[in-house]
């Protein structure tokens, strides 16, 4: 049997949900669709996504401001169909998690309550090769404070390209207010040690908090059992909400109601005296009192879509597909002249491998190859880090066959 045809029965034995979504078409080549491997960076679209936000575009149309109170989906309490399926997503409570903003300015907005530095704590410990929007935040909001030397960078140990979770625990000393890790890093695809790294920072008496922008739909996550402080999650990656989509925010359920400083704004104050209008705001116990401001329905919708149909399949199942995969491909490439730099073990890594070219050509210049000779999308970071991730949803084992049936060709020449 050809690989080929062992691809495909293996499709046939395990294939996923892909007839709900969108496959882009590739305009040349000997098959319809691309195989799509850039989950990790855009999610492809569900089709219900259209029919859904039509749906709410249309009550605009039909009520006008009565949309608010009236329709499918009234639009005032819109956010908390998605906080259910959000927080089951997570490992969180209702109460812990809530949808609003972007990545970035939730990390920002948790960090004006969980960044207290003093003069004798006032590190923050994040990975090297952190996503650089984390970097501009952890280092803008240290300069903010007045320390603009307070970020530790975490290096990986010479000749290896993983943070191993002993040293990043070693670097836990008592000056170390904050640690804000990738769950999954972005670069590498490490799936970090979550629950230890949590409890050794706590233990050493930092607060700790999680970007998940590349763990949210990809792993199992237990944020509340873990004891995790806080944590941000964008939804455009393996959440397929759509290109700069609405963001997840989580608090434990510790800090929730204190008199942490927050920043606030209408809707950080409770739902049932909002349009008391009062001077004075009372924000819930809750992490609605993270929000701010009134939330737009029309991007909300696609996450909503999405996290629902999360919550239909189940990450745990979905897991266990996108293991499956990811091994499948791993031992396919096993043929290919490049590294993997991705953990091989697969309870470090989520769907994502990271393979380092070597050649003549940048990860660039291959990607470009893949994608117009062949209809294989994978994403590059430049010089030399093509990332490849087969997302358990939509990807299928032929994807698999065609990305490294098309690198061995590539990397050949
Ligand atoms: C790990 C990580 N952090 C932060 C961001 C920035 O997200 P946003 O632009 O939505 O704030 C990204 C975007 O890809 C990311 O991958």
């Amino acid at each position: 049997m050809s690989r080929e045809s062992e691809a495909l029965q293996l499709d046939a034995a395990d294939p996923g949900h892909r007839e709900l979504f969108d496959i882009p078409p590739v305009f040349e080549g000997r098959y319809p669709e691309v195989a799509y491997f850039a989950g990790n960076s855009l999610g492809l679209r569900p089709k219900a996504t259209r029919v859904e936000l039509l749906e709410d575009v249309d009550s605009w149309a039909a009520l006008g401001v009565e949309g608010h109170l009236e329709g499918q989906r009234p639009w005032l309490p819109y956010h908390e169909l998605l906080t259910g399926p959000a927080a089951r997503l997570v490992g969180a409570l209702p109460t812990e998690t809530v949808v609003m903003n972007s990545l970035t300015v939730n990390l920002h907005l948790l960090m004006v309550s969980f960044y207290r530095p003093t003069p004798s704590r006032y590190r923050i410990l994040i990975e090297d090769s952190a996503f650089p929007s984390d970097s501009y935040a952890v280092q803008s909001q240290a300069r903010f404070h007045g320390y603009a030397d307070a970020v530790v960078r975490l290096k990986p140990r010479p000749g290896e390209d993983c943070l191993r979770t002993a040293d990043v625990v070693a670097q836990l000393t008592d000056e170390v207010a904050l640690v804000l890790l990738g769950g999954v890093n972005y670069l590498t695809g490490e799936l970090m040690d979550i629950p230890v790294i949590t409890a050794a920072g706590q233990a050493a008496g930092a607060i700790v908090g999680w970007d998940l922008a590349h763990a949210a739909g990809n792993v199992p996550l237990s944020l509340h059992d873990w004891g995790v402080d806080f944590a941000a999650w964008c939804s455009y990656k393996y959440l397929n909400s759509g290109p700069g989509s609405l963001a997840g925010a989580y608090v434990h359920e510790r800090h929730l109601g204190g008199d942490r400083p927050r920043f606030e704004g209408w809707w950080s104050t409770e739902a049932a005296t909002r349009f008391e209008m009062t001077p004075e705001s009372r924000p819930p116990a809750s992490a609605e009192a993270w929000q701010v401001s009134n939330p737009p329905i029309f991007s909300m919708s696609p996450v909503r879509t999405s996290l629902e149909l999360f919550d239909r399949v189940g990450i745990g199942v979905l897991r266990e597909r996108s293991l499956r995969l990811t091994a499948y491909l791993e031992q396919l490439l096993t043929d290919v002249p490049v590294q993997v730099i991705t953990p091989t073990d697969p309870t470090r890594r989520g769907a994502q491998l990271s393979l380092r070219i070597g050649g003549a050509l940048t990860a660039g210049e291959l990607s470009k190859r893949l994608r117009f000779e062949y209809g294989v999308i994978a994403d590059a970071r430049e010089p030399d880090v093509l990332r490849l991730a087969p997302v358990p949803l939509y990807s299928t084992y032929h994807d698999c066959w065609r990305a490294a049936a098309a690198l061995a060709e590539v990397m050949a020449e």
